[in-house]
């Protein structure tokens, strides 16, 4: 398939890195000088893949509609005061949009396995939960987006924990959800949630290695849209992709793809 890949920073590499892996050819943008991508530009493109900064989506999902294009697969975050807008200018030309704020399976899969947790550990008052995370020193947002979103699951599963903690010190609210950001280094992501009890600990933690898993859910979202006509408009990497991935591979001899 021909893809056009928008951003070259190391979600957009990463991504192109993965299609041409598999024989796809693949057009990787940067910022064009203008402000603006020239719809001729990105004319002829399958999927258009937005890997760039949240301000650019709008602009650039306008400027992939007016060069034909009716799929795209959305990873760039920090978009969502213009997400309504963006909707409608998809669903006005029948497109369709694969949108995730973390295209990594195995982080969907973690923030499922986080619930289930949740809802065994919570009831039991000796659990306490908390949730860490780790990412390289120059990441601005603390907690991470994925961090958030695991505090909201616990949040929502928990029958004690109301809010997270604001991380102001001092003895924590035990209606409060303890949550660490730790920024050092080079880490490229890591994930934990744990329950402690006074005579034991239960903790699960996923690690991220590099960015190839986010670039294997977009490959993936990519198939998802060209596989078969999806309704226009936006749907969610979590279920939408990943139900299918999981259906698939629970059926032997079934390509993913
Ligand atoms: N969904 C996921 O799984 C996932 C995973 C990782 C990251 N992300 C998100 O994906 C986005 C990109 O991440 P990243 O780590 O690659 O960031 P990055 O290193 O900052 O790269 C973004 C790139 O986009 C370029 N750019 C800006 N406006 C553009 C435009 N209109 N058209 C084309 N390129 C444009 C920037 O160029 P200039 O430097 O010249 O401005 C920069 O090279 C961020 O929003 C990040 O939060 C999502």
């Amino acid at each position: 398939m021909d893809t056009i890949i928008l951003g070259t920073g190391g979600l957009g590499r990463a991504a192109a890195a993965a299609f041409t892996a598999r024989g796809d050819a693949v057009r990787l943008i940067g910022r064009p000088a203008s402000g603006d991508h020239d719809p001729a530009a990105l004319a002829g493109a399958q999927v258009i893949v937005e890997a760039t900064r949240g301000h650019a989506v709008r602009g650039n999902v306008e400027a992939g509609l007016a060069a034909g294009c009716r799929r795209f697969v959305i990873g760039t975050t920090d978009w969502a005061a213009d997400r309504d807008a963006v909707e409608q200018a998809l669903v006005a030309a029948g497109a369709t949009a694969v949108v995730a704020s973390n295209f990594s399976t195995g982080v969907v899969l973690f923030g499922r396995l986080v619930e289930a947790a949740t809802r065994l550990y919570g009831p039991v008052p000796e659990f306490d939960p908390y949730l860490v995370e780790w990412h390289r020193r120059t990441k601005t947002d603390r907690p991470s987006g994925t961090a958030r979103d695991l505090a909201n699951r616990i949040l929502a599963n928990h029958p004690r924990k109301t809010r997270i903690s604001d991380g102001t010190g001092g003895q924590p609210d035990p209606d409060e959800l303890e949550v660490l950001a730790v920024r050092a280094g080079a880490n490229p992501g890591a994930h934990l949630v744990g329950f402690d009890a006074p005579g034991e600990t239960l903790e699960i933690k996923l690690s991220s290695r590099d960015r190839s898993a986010y670039a294997a859910g977009i490959l993936a979202s990519a198939d998802w849209l060209l596989r078969e006509p999806r309704a226009p408009g936006i749907h969610a990497f979590d279920p939408a992709v990943v139900d299918e991935l999981l259906a698939a591979a629970t059926k032997p001899g079934e390509p993913g793809r």
